[in-house]
């Protein structure tokens, strides 16, 4: 499965297979974060045969058998909200090509918990986790605003940006609000988004879902 096909095919999934990840795909998303982590200064982490992410509660009601995810951490600065956004999307899009399937999960996991178990510098702060496993399903598409209400090309609109337009309606967001504005003219491309506490967030997911549906060279941010 390639990055444009784990686009179309990634939805989020809570309950999970107790199938445990391989050391092969442990060791290629690794790769794939510290890649990211050193691209782009973060610090996010894989963890493994970990249950603890979960409050009972959560666990009784809305998850099940969740035992990886990705950390969503850097150091705490401006723009580090987005670029988690950005590189954890990479990540969970890599996850998805590997046959694995995700939850981006920013409020309902045990923040304290997790802090306990990583110890994490004083200067950086998490975003969020993404859960990984094989899902027991591969969850529903979500429902989606049309490119008209999140979108406008002044001009006549070519193919790329429907494209990517499209891409950006595909990806998740924070309660599934979908609060972007993209603006085109020419080749620049602007992107916002309104997302209270996941603006910036759900922004970074947005850029790349933007890039993988419109392809890079077509276009340049504003
Ligand atoms: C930044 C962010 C935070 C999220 N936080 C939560 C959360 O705390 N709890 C939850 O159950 N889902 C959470 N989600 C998942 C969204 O509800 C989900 O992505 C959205 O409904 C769209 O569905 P889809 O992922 O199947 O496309 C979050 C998603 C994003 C992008």
């Amino acid at each position: 499965m390639t990055i444009e096909e784990a686009v179309k095919n990634r939805h989020t999934v809570r309950k999970y297979t107790d199938k445990k990840l391989s050391d092969e795909i442990k060791e290629k998303l690794n790769l794939r974060i510290t890649d990211n982590n050193k691209k782009y200064n973060l610090n996010m982490q894989l963890m493994t045969d970990n249950k603890e992410a979960f409050s009972t509660l959560i666990k009784l009601f809305l998850a099940k058998n969740v035992q990886n995810y990705i950390i969503l951490a850097g150091k705490d600065e401006n723009d580090t909200d987005e670029k988690l956004g950005y590189c954890g999307c990479d990540v969970m899009l890599y996850a998805q090509t590997l046959g694995l399937n995700s939850w981006w999960v920013g409020e309902t996991f045990s923040k304290k918990t997790i802090l306990k178990i990583l110890s994490l510098p004083a200067d950086e702060k998490i975003t969020g986790i993404i859960a990984l496993g094989y899902g027991a399903n591969n969850g529903t598409q979500h429902k989606s605003k049309n490119a008209e209400e999140i979108s406008y090309y002044e001009g006549n609109k070519p193919e790329w940006f429907k494209k990517g337009t499209e891409a950006v309606l595909l990806a998740p967001t924070a309660l599934n609000k979908q609060a972007f504005t993209i603006k085109g003219i020419e080749n620049k491309v602007s992107i916002i988004c309104n997302n209270g506490n996941f603006s910036k967030t759900d922004l970074g997911i947005g850029k790349y879902h933007f890039e993988i549906g419109a392809g890079k060279d077509n276009f340049e941010w504003k």
